[in-house]
């Protein structure tokens, strides 16, 4: 039931996938939980753009250890968050266990693809280098001029449209509010403490809590102290929406390649994905988006030119100056940070409710959080 009070433990602002699932977390804990988002429906923003890869293997990077860590313990947790997700919201999440193979188109990137085997090979991460043969063995649709494949088995994918219609039933089942068409304009601040947010109408909701998830619009709710900040930018991705018109089995596994990934829904739609452009908030489509993206498929799969468009959109990634997320309480008592997730939110969504509840609740968040704490950034400048 609504809260009358107008009172709340907890307010989140944004209801992407993050701040639905902070939301649905928090409200199962017994907290009186309000989600306030800009926009008139559930995830509007970067949410349903995102591919939905469930694929920290593939993403693992040398630089990034704490991050594939956080990625590779979210991913332990997805299955029983979607079991009980689609237990309590009776929606599908088109959760599917697809696995991986990256495409090498040359020499050069053959290289590169033992140097990523060796890496997972560190990492003690389950990936098998392929023969040409071998890797069209498992996709027969792979170009015969391929020169080497690397599998990667656990890797799962998600549909980001439907996890956050899930999420949004959830929500609704634990009594938390889903107030749309609300702009939150400040956060209020007494004596060093959150007290709640100010709505761009005036109106005033309370809340003990107050959590932050709106990705790239972060900056866009002012009354924090510069230093107490998380300085976020966009990062543009385009991305493609295609059917196969002959049904399910063109491609099983998502593939990669440099410069662009194809992962696939399981019944014949496709998602081709994603240009990483710095143009601040532009969220054109270009034909040289497309092309490119389409190019670098068409290398490794010629019948995508078979495939039907059904979708090009871009989104906006929230990047930090580290590239990892803020997850957590920050530098103000009772505002807690679930942002700057750059290319994997998806990913991150139950590990990220996970410890912001712990926040929330004064639990332990675990040891991963702490490479992830909000206040790695205080003191470095917000841009406009
Ligand atoms: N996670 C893939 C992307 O951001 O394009």
């Amino acid at each position: 039931m609504p809260n009358r009070s107008n009172s709340f433990d907890v307010a989140v602002v944004g209801a992407g996938a993050i701040g639905l699932a902070v939301a649905w977390r928090a409200a199962q804990r017994g907290l009186s939980v309000v989600v306030l988002e800009r926009a008139a429906e559930i995830g509007k923003g970067t949410t349903p753009v995102a591919a939905g890869m469930i694929a920290p293997i593939s993403e693992a990077l040398a630089t990034e250890r704490p991050l594939t860590r956080l990625g590779l313990a979210s991913a332990r947790a997805y299955p029983d968050f979607v079991a009980e997700l689609t237990d309590v919201s009776g929606a599908d999440t088109g959760y599917l266990n697809c696995g991986t193979l990256f495409a090498a188109r040359d020499p050069d990137e053959a290289e590169a693809l033992l140097r990523e085997l060796a890496l997972r090979e560190r990492l003690g991460l389950p990936a098998h280098r392929l023969r040409p043969s071998e890797a069209r063995r498992l996709e027969p649709a792979l170009a015969p001029t391929l020169r080497l494949g690397l599998e990667i088995p656990d890797d799962h994918a998600i549909e980001p449209r439907k996890l956050t219609a899930a999420l949004g039933r959830a929500v609704a089942t634990t009594g938390a509010e889903l107030r749309m068409s609300v702009t939150v304009d400040r956060l209020t601040i007494e004596a060093d403490q959150v007290t709640g947010v100010e709505l761009a109408d005036g109106q005033r909701v309370s809340a003990e809590h107050v959590v932050m998830a709106a990705g790239v619009w972060t900056h866009t709710v002012t009354g924090l102290p510069e230093e107490a900040r998380v300085p976020i930018h966009p990062v543009k991705g385009q991305i493609l929406r295609l059917h196969d018109p002959n049904g399910p089995g063109l491609l099983t596994r998502a593939l990669r390649v440099t410069g662009a990934y194809l992962v696939p829904r399981g019944d014949g739609r496709y998602v081709l994905g994603a240009t990483m452009e710095e143009r601040g908030f532009d969220t054109t489509v270009t034909a040289g988006g497309a092309f490119e993206l389409l190019r670098n498929a068409f290398e490794v799969l010629p019948s995508i030119t078979e495939l039907v468009i059904d979708e090009l959109s871009a989104g906006l990634r929230p990047a930090t100056p580290d590239n990892a997320p803020a997850i957590g309480p920050g530098a103000v008592r009772g505002l807690h940070w679930a942002t700057g997730h750059f290319r994997h939110g998806i990913l991150l969504t139950p590990v990220t409710a996970q410890i912001v509840v712990a926040g929330l609740t004064g639990e332990d968040p675990g040891e991963l959080a702490a490479d992830f704490d909000p206040t790695r950034f205080s003191g470095v400048p917000v841009a406009a």
